[in-house]
């Protein structure tokens, strides 16, 4: 089981620039979490929470500042050294969830696929442990695409669990969810979280933020309170 790895952002901008306008998505953006700790980002929509996730898990090069995973900066990395710290340590679960899973497996499928890339000295998981433990046993083998949302966002995070994650990113979880399947995916979250793995999340809804815990706010590109 993963230990977890601190994260910490440092003085972080980021500037996209579409035809011809420049848009600051994030200015000056600062925070540290502990290893094995949360960090809940919420703010409006356009705020920059999914910059702010791409740019953490080193799928975008911030056009400011640093971003430590350990003691590893993401931002001094070249493309293979960060191909390889993101296999080892971090895991993404994307906001579409048609990008996470591949529709026409099962949920023992994708977690065998999101495996895939491990080299030497990885950590893999047993897929049917994983799910079991992650209480996702009943649907270890039916098809995606045929399985509710909920399910699917589940299924989604234990395909993120799969290679022991010290950081496990994901982007609006909850967004496409009904109450009921909102709370077993926090459920799933808060058993990950209490297992080892830093967790950083991305809502736009409070209820979620408060039950995870560990908030920060953005606004306009800018924290707006810790
Ligand atoms: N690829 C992009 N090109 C240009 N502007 C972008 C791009 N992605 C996001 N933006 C802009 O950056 C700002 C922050 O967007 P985003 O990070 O998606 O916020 P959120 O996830 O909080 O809705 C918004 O103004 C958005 O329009
Ligand atoms: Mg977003």
């Amino acid at each position: 089981m993963s230990a977890g790895l601190p994260v910490r952002a440092e003085h972080l901008d980021h500037e996209y620039e579409a035809e011809g306008e420049r848009v600051q998505a994030l200015v000056d953006v600062a925070f540290q979490v502990a290893a094995g700790e949360r960090l809940t980002v919420v703010g409006p929509s356009g705020s920059g929470k999914s910059t702010l996730l791409t740019v953490l898990a080193g799928l975008q090069r911030p056009t400011g500042g640093r971003v430590l995973v350990g003691d590893q900066d993401l931002t001094a990395l070249s493309e293979t050294e960060l191909v390889t710290l993101r296999r080892q340590h971090l895991a993404v679960v994307v906001q579409d969830p048609r990008r996470n899973l591949l529709p026409y497996g099962t949920a023992v499928d994708n977690v065998r696929f999101a495996q895939r890339p491990a080299g030497r000295g990885v950590r893999r998981r047993d897929p049917i442990e994983l799910l079991r433990s992650l209480g996702l046993d009943a649907v270890a083998h039916d098809r995606v695409d045929r399985l509710s949302g909920g399910e699917r966002q589940r299924i989604a995070i234990a395909a993120g669990l799969a290679l022991d994650p010290d950081v496990l990113l994901v982007d609006e979880p909850t967004s496409a969810l009904d109450a009921r399947s909102r709370d077993e995916v926090l459920d799933l979250l808060e058993r990950v979280a209490g297992e080892g793995a830093t967790l950083i999340s991305i809502t736009h809804d409070r209820v979620v933020a408060d039950r995870l815990g560990g908030v920060l706010v953005l606004d306009g590109g800018k924290v707006v309170a810790p």
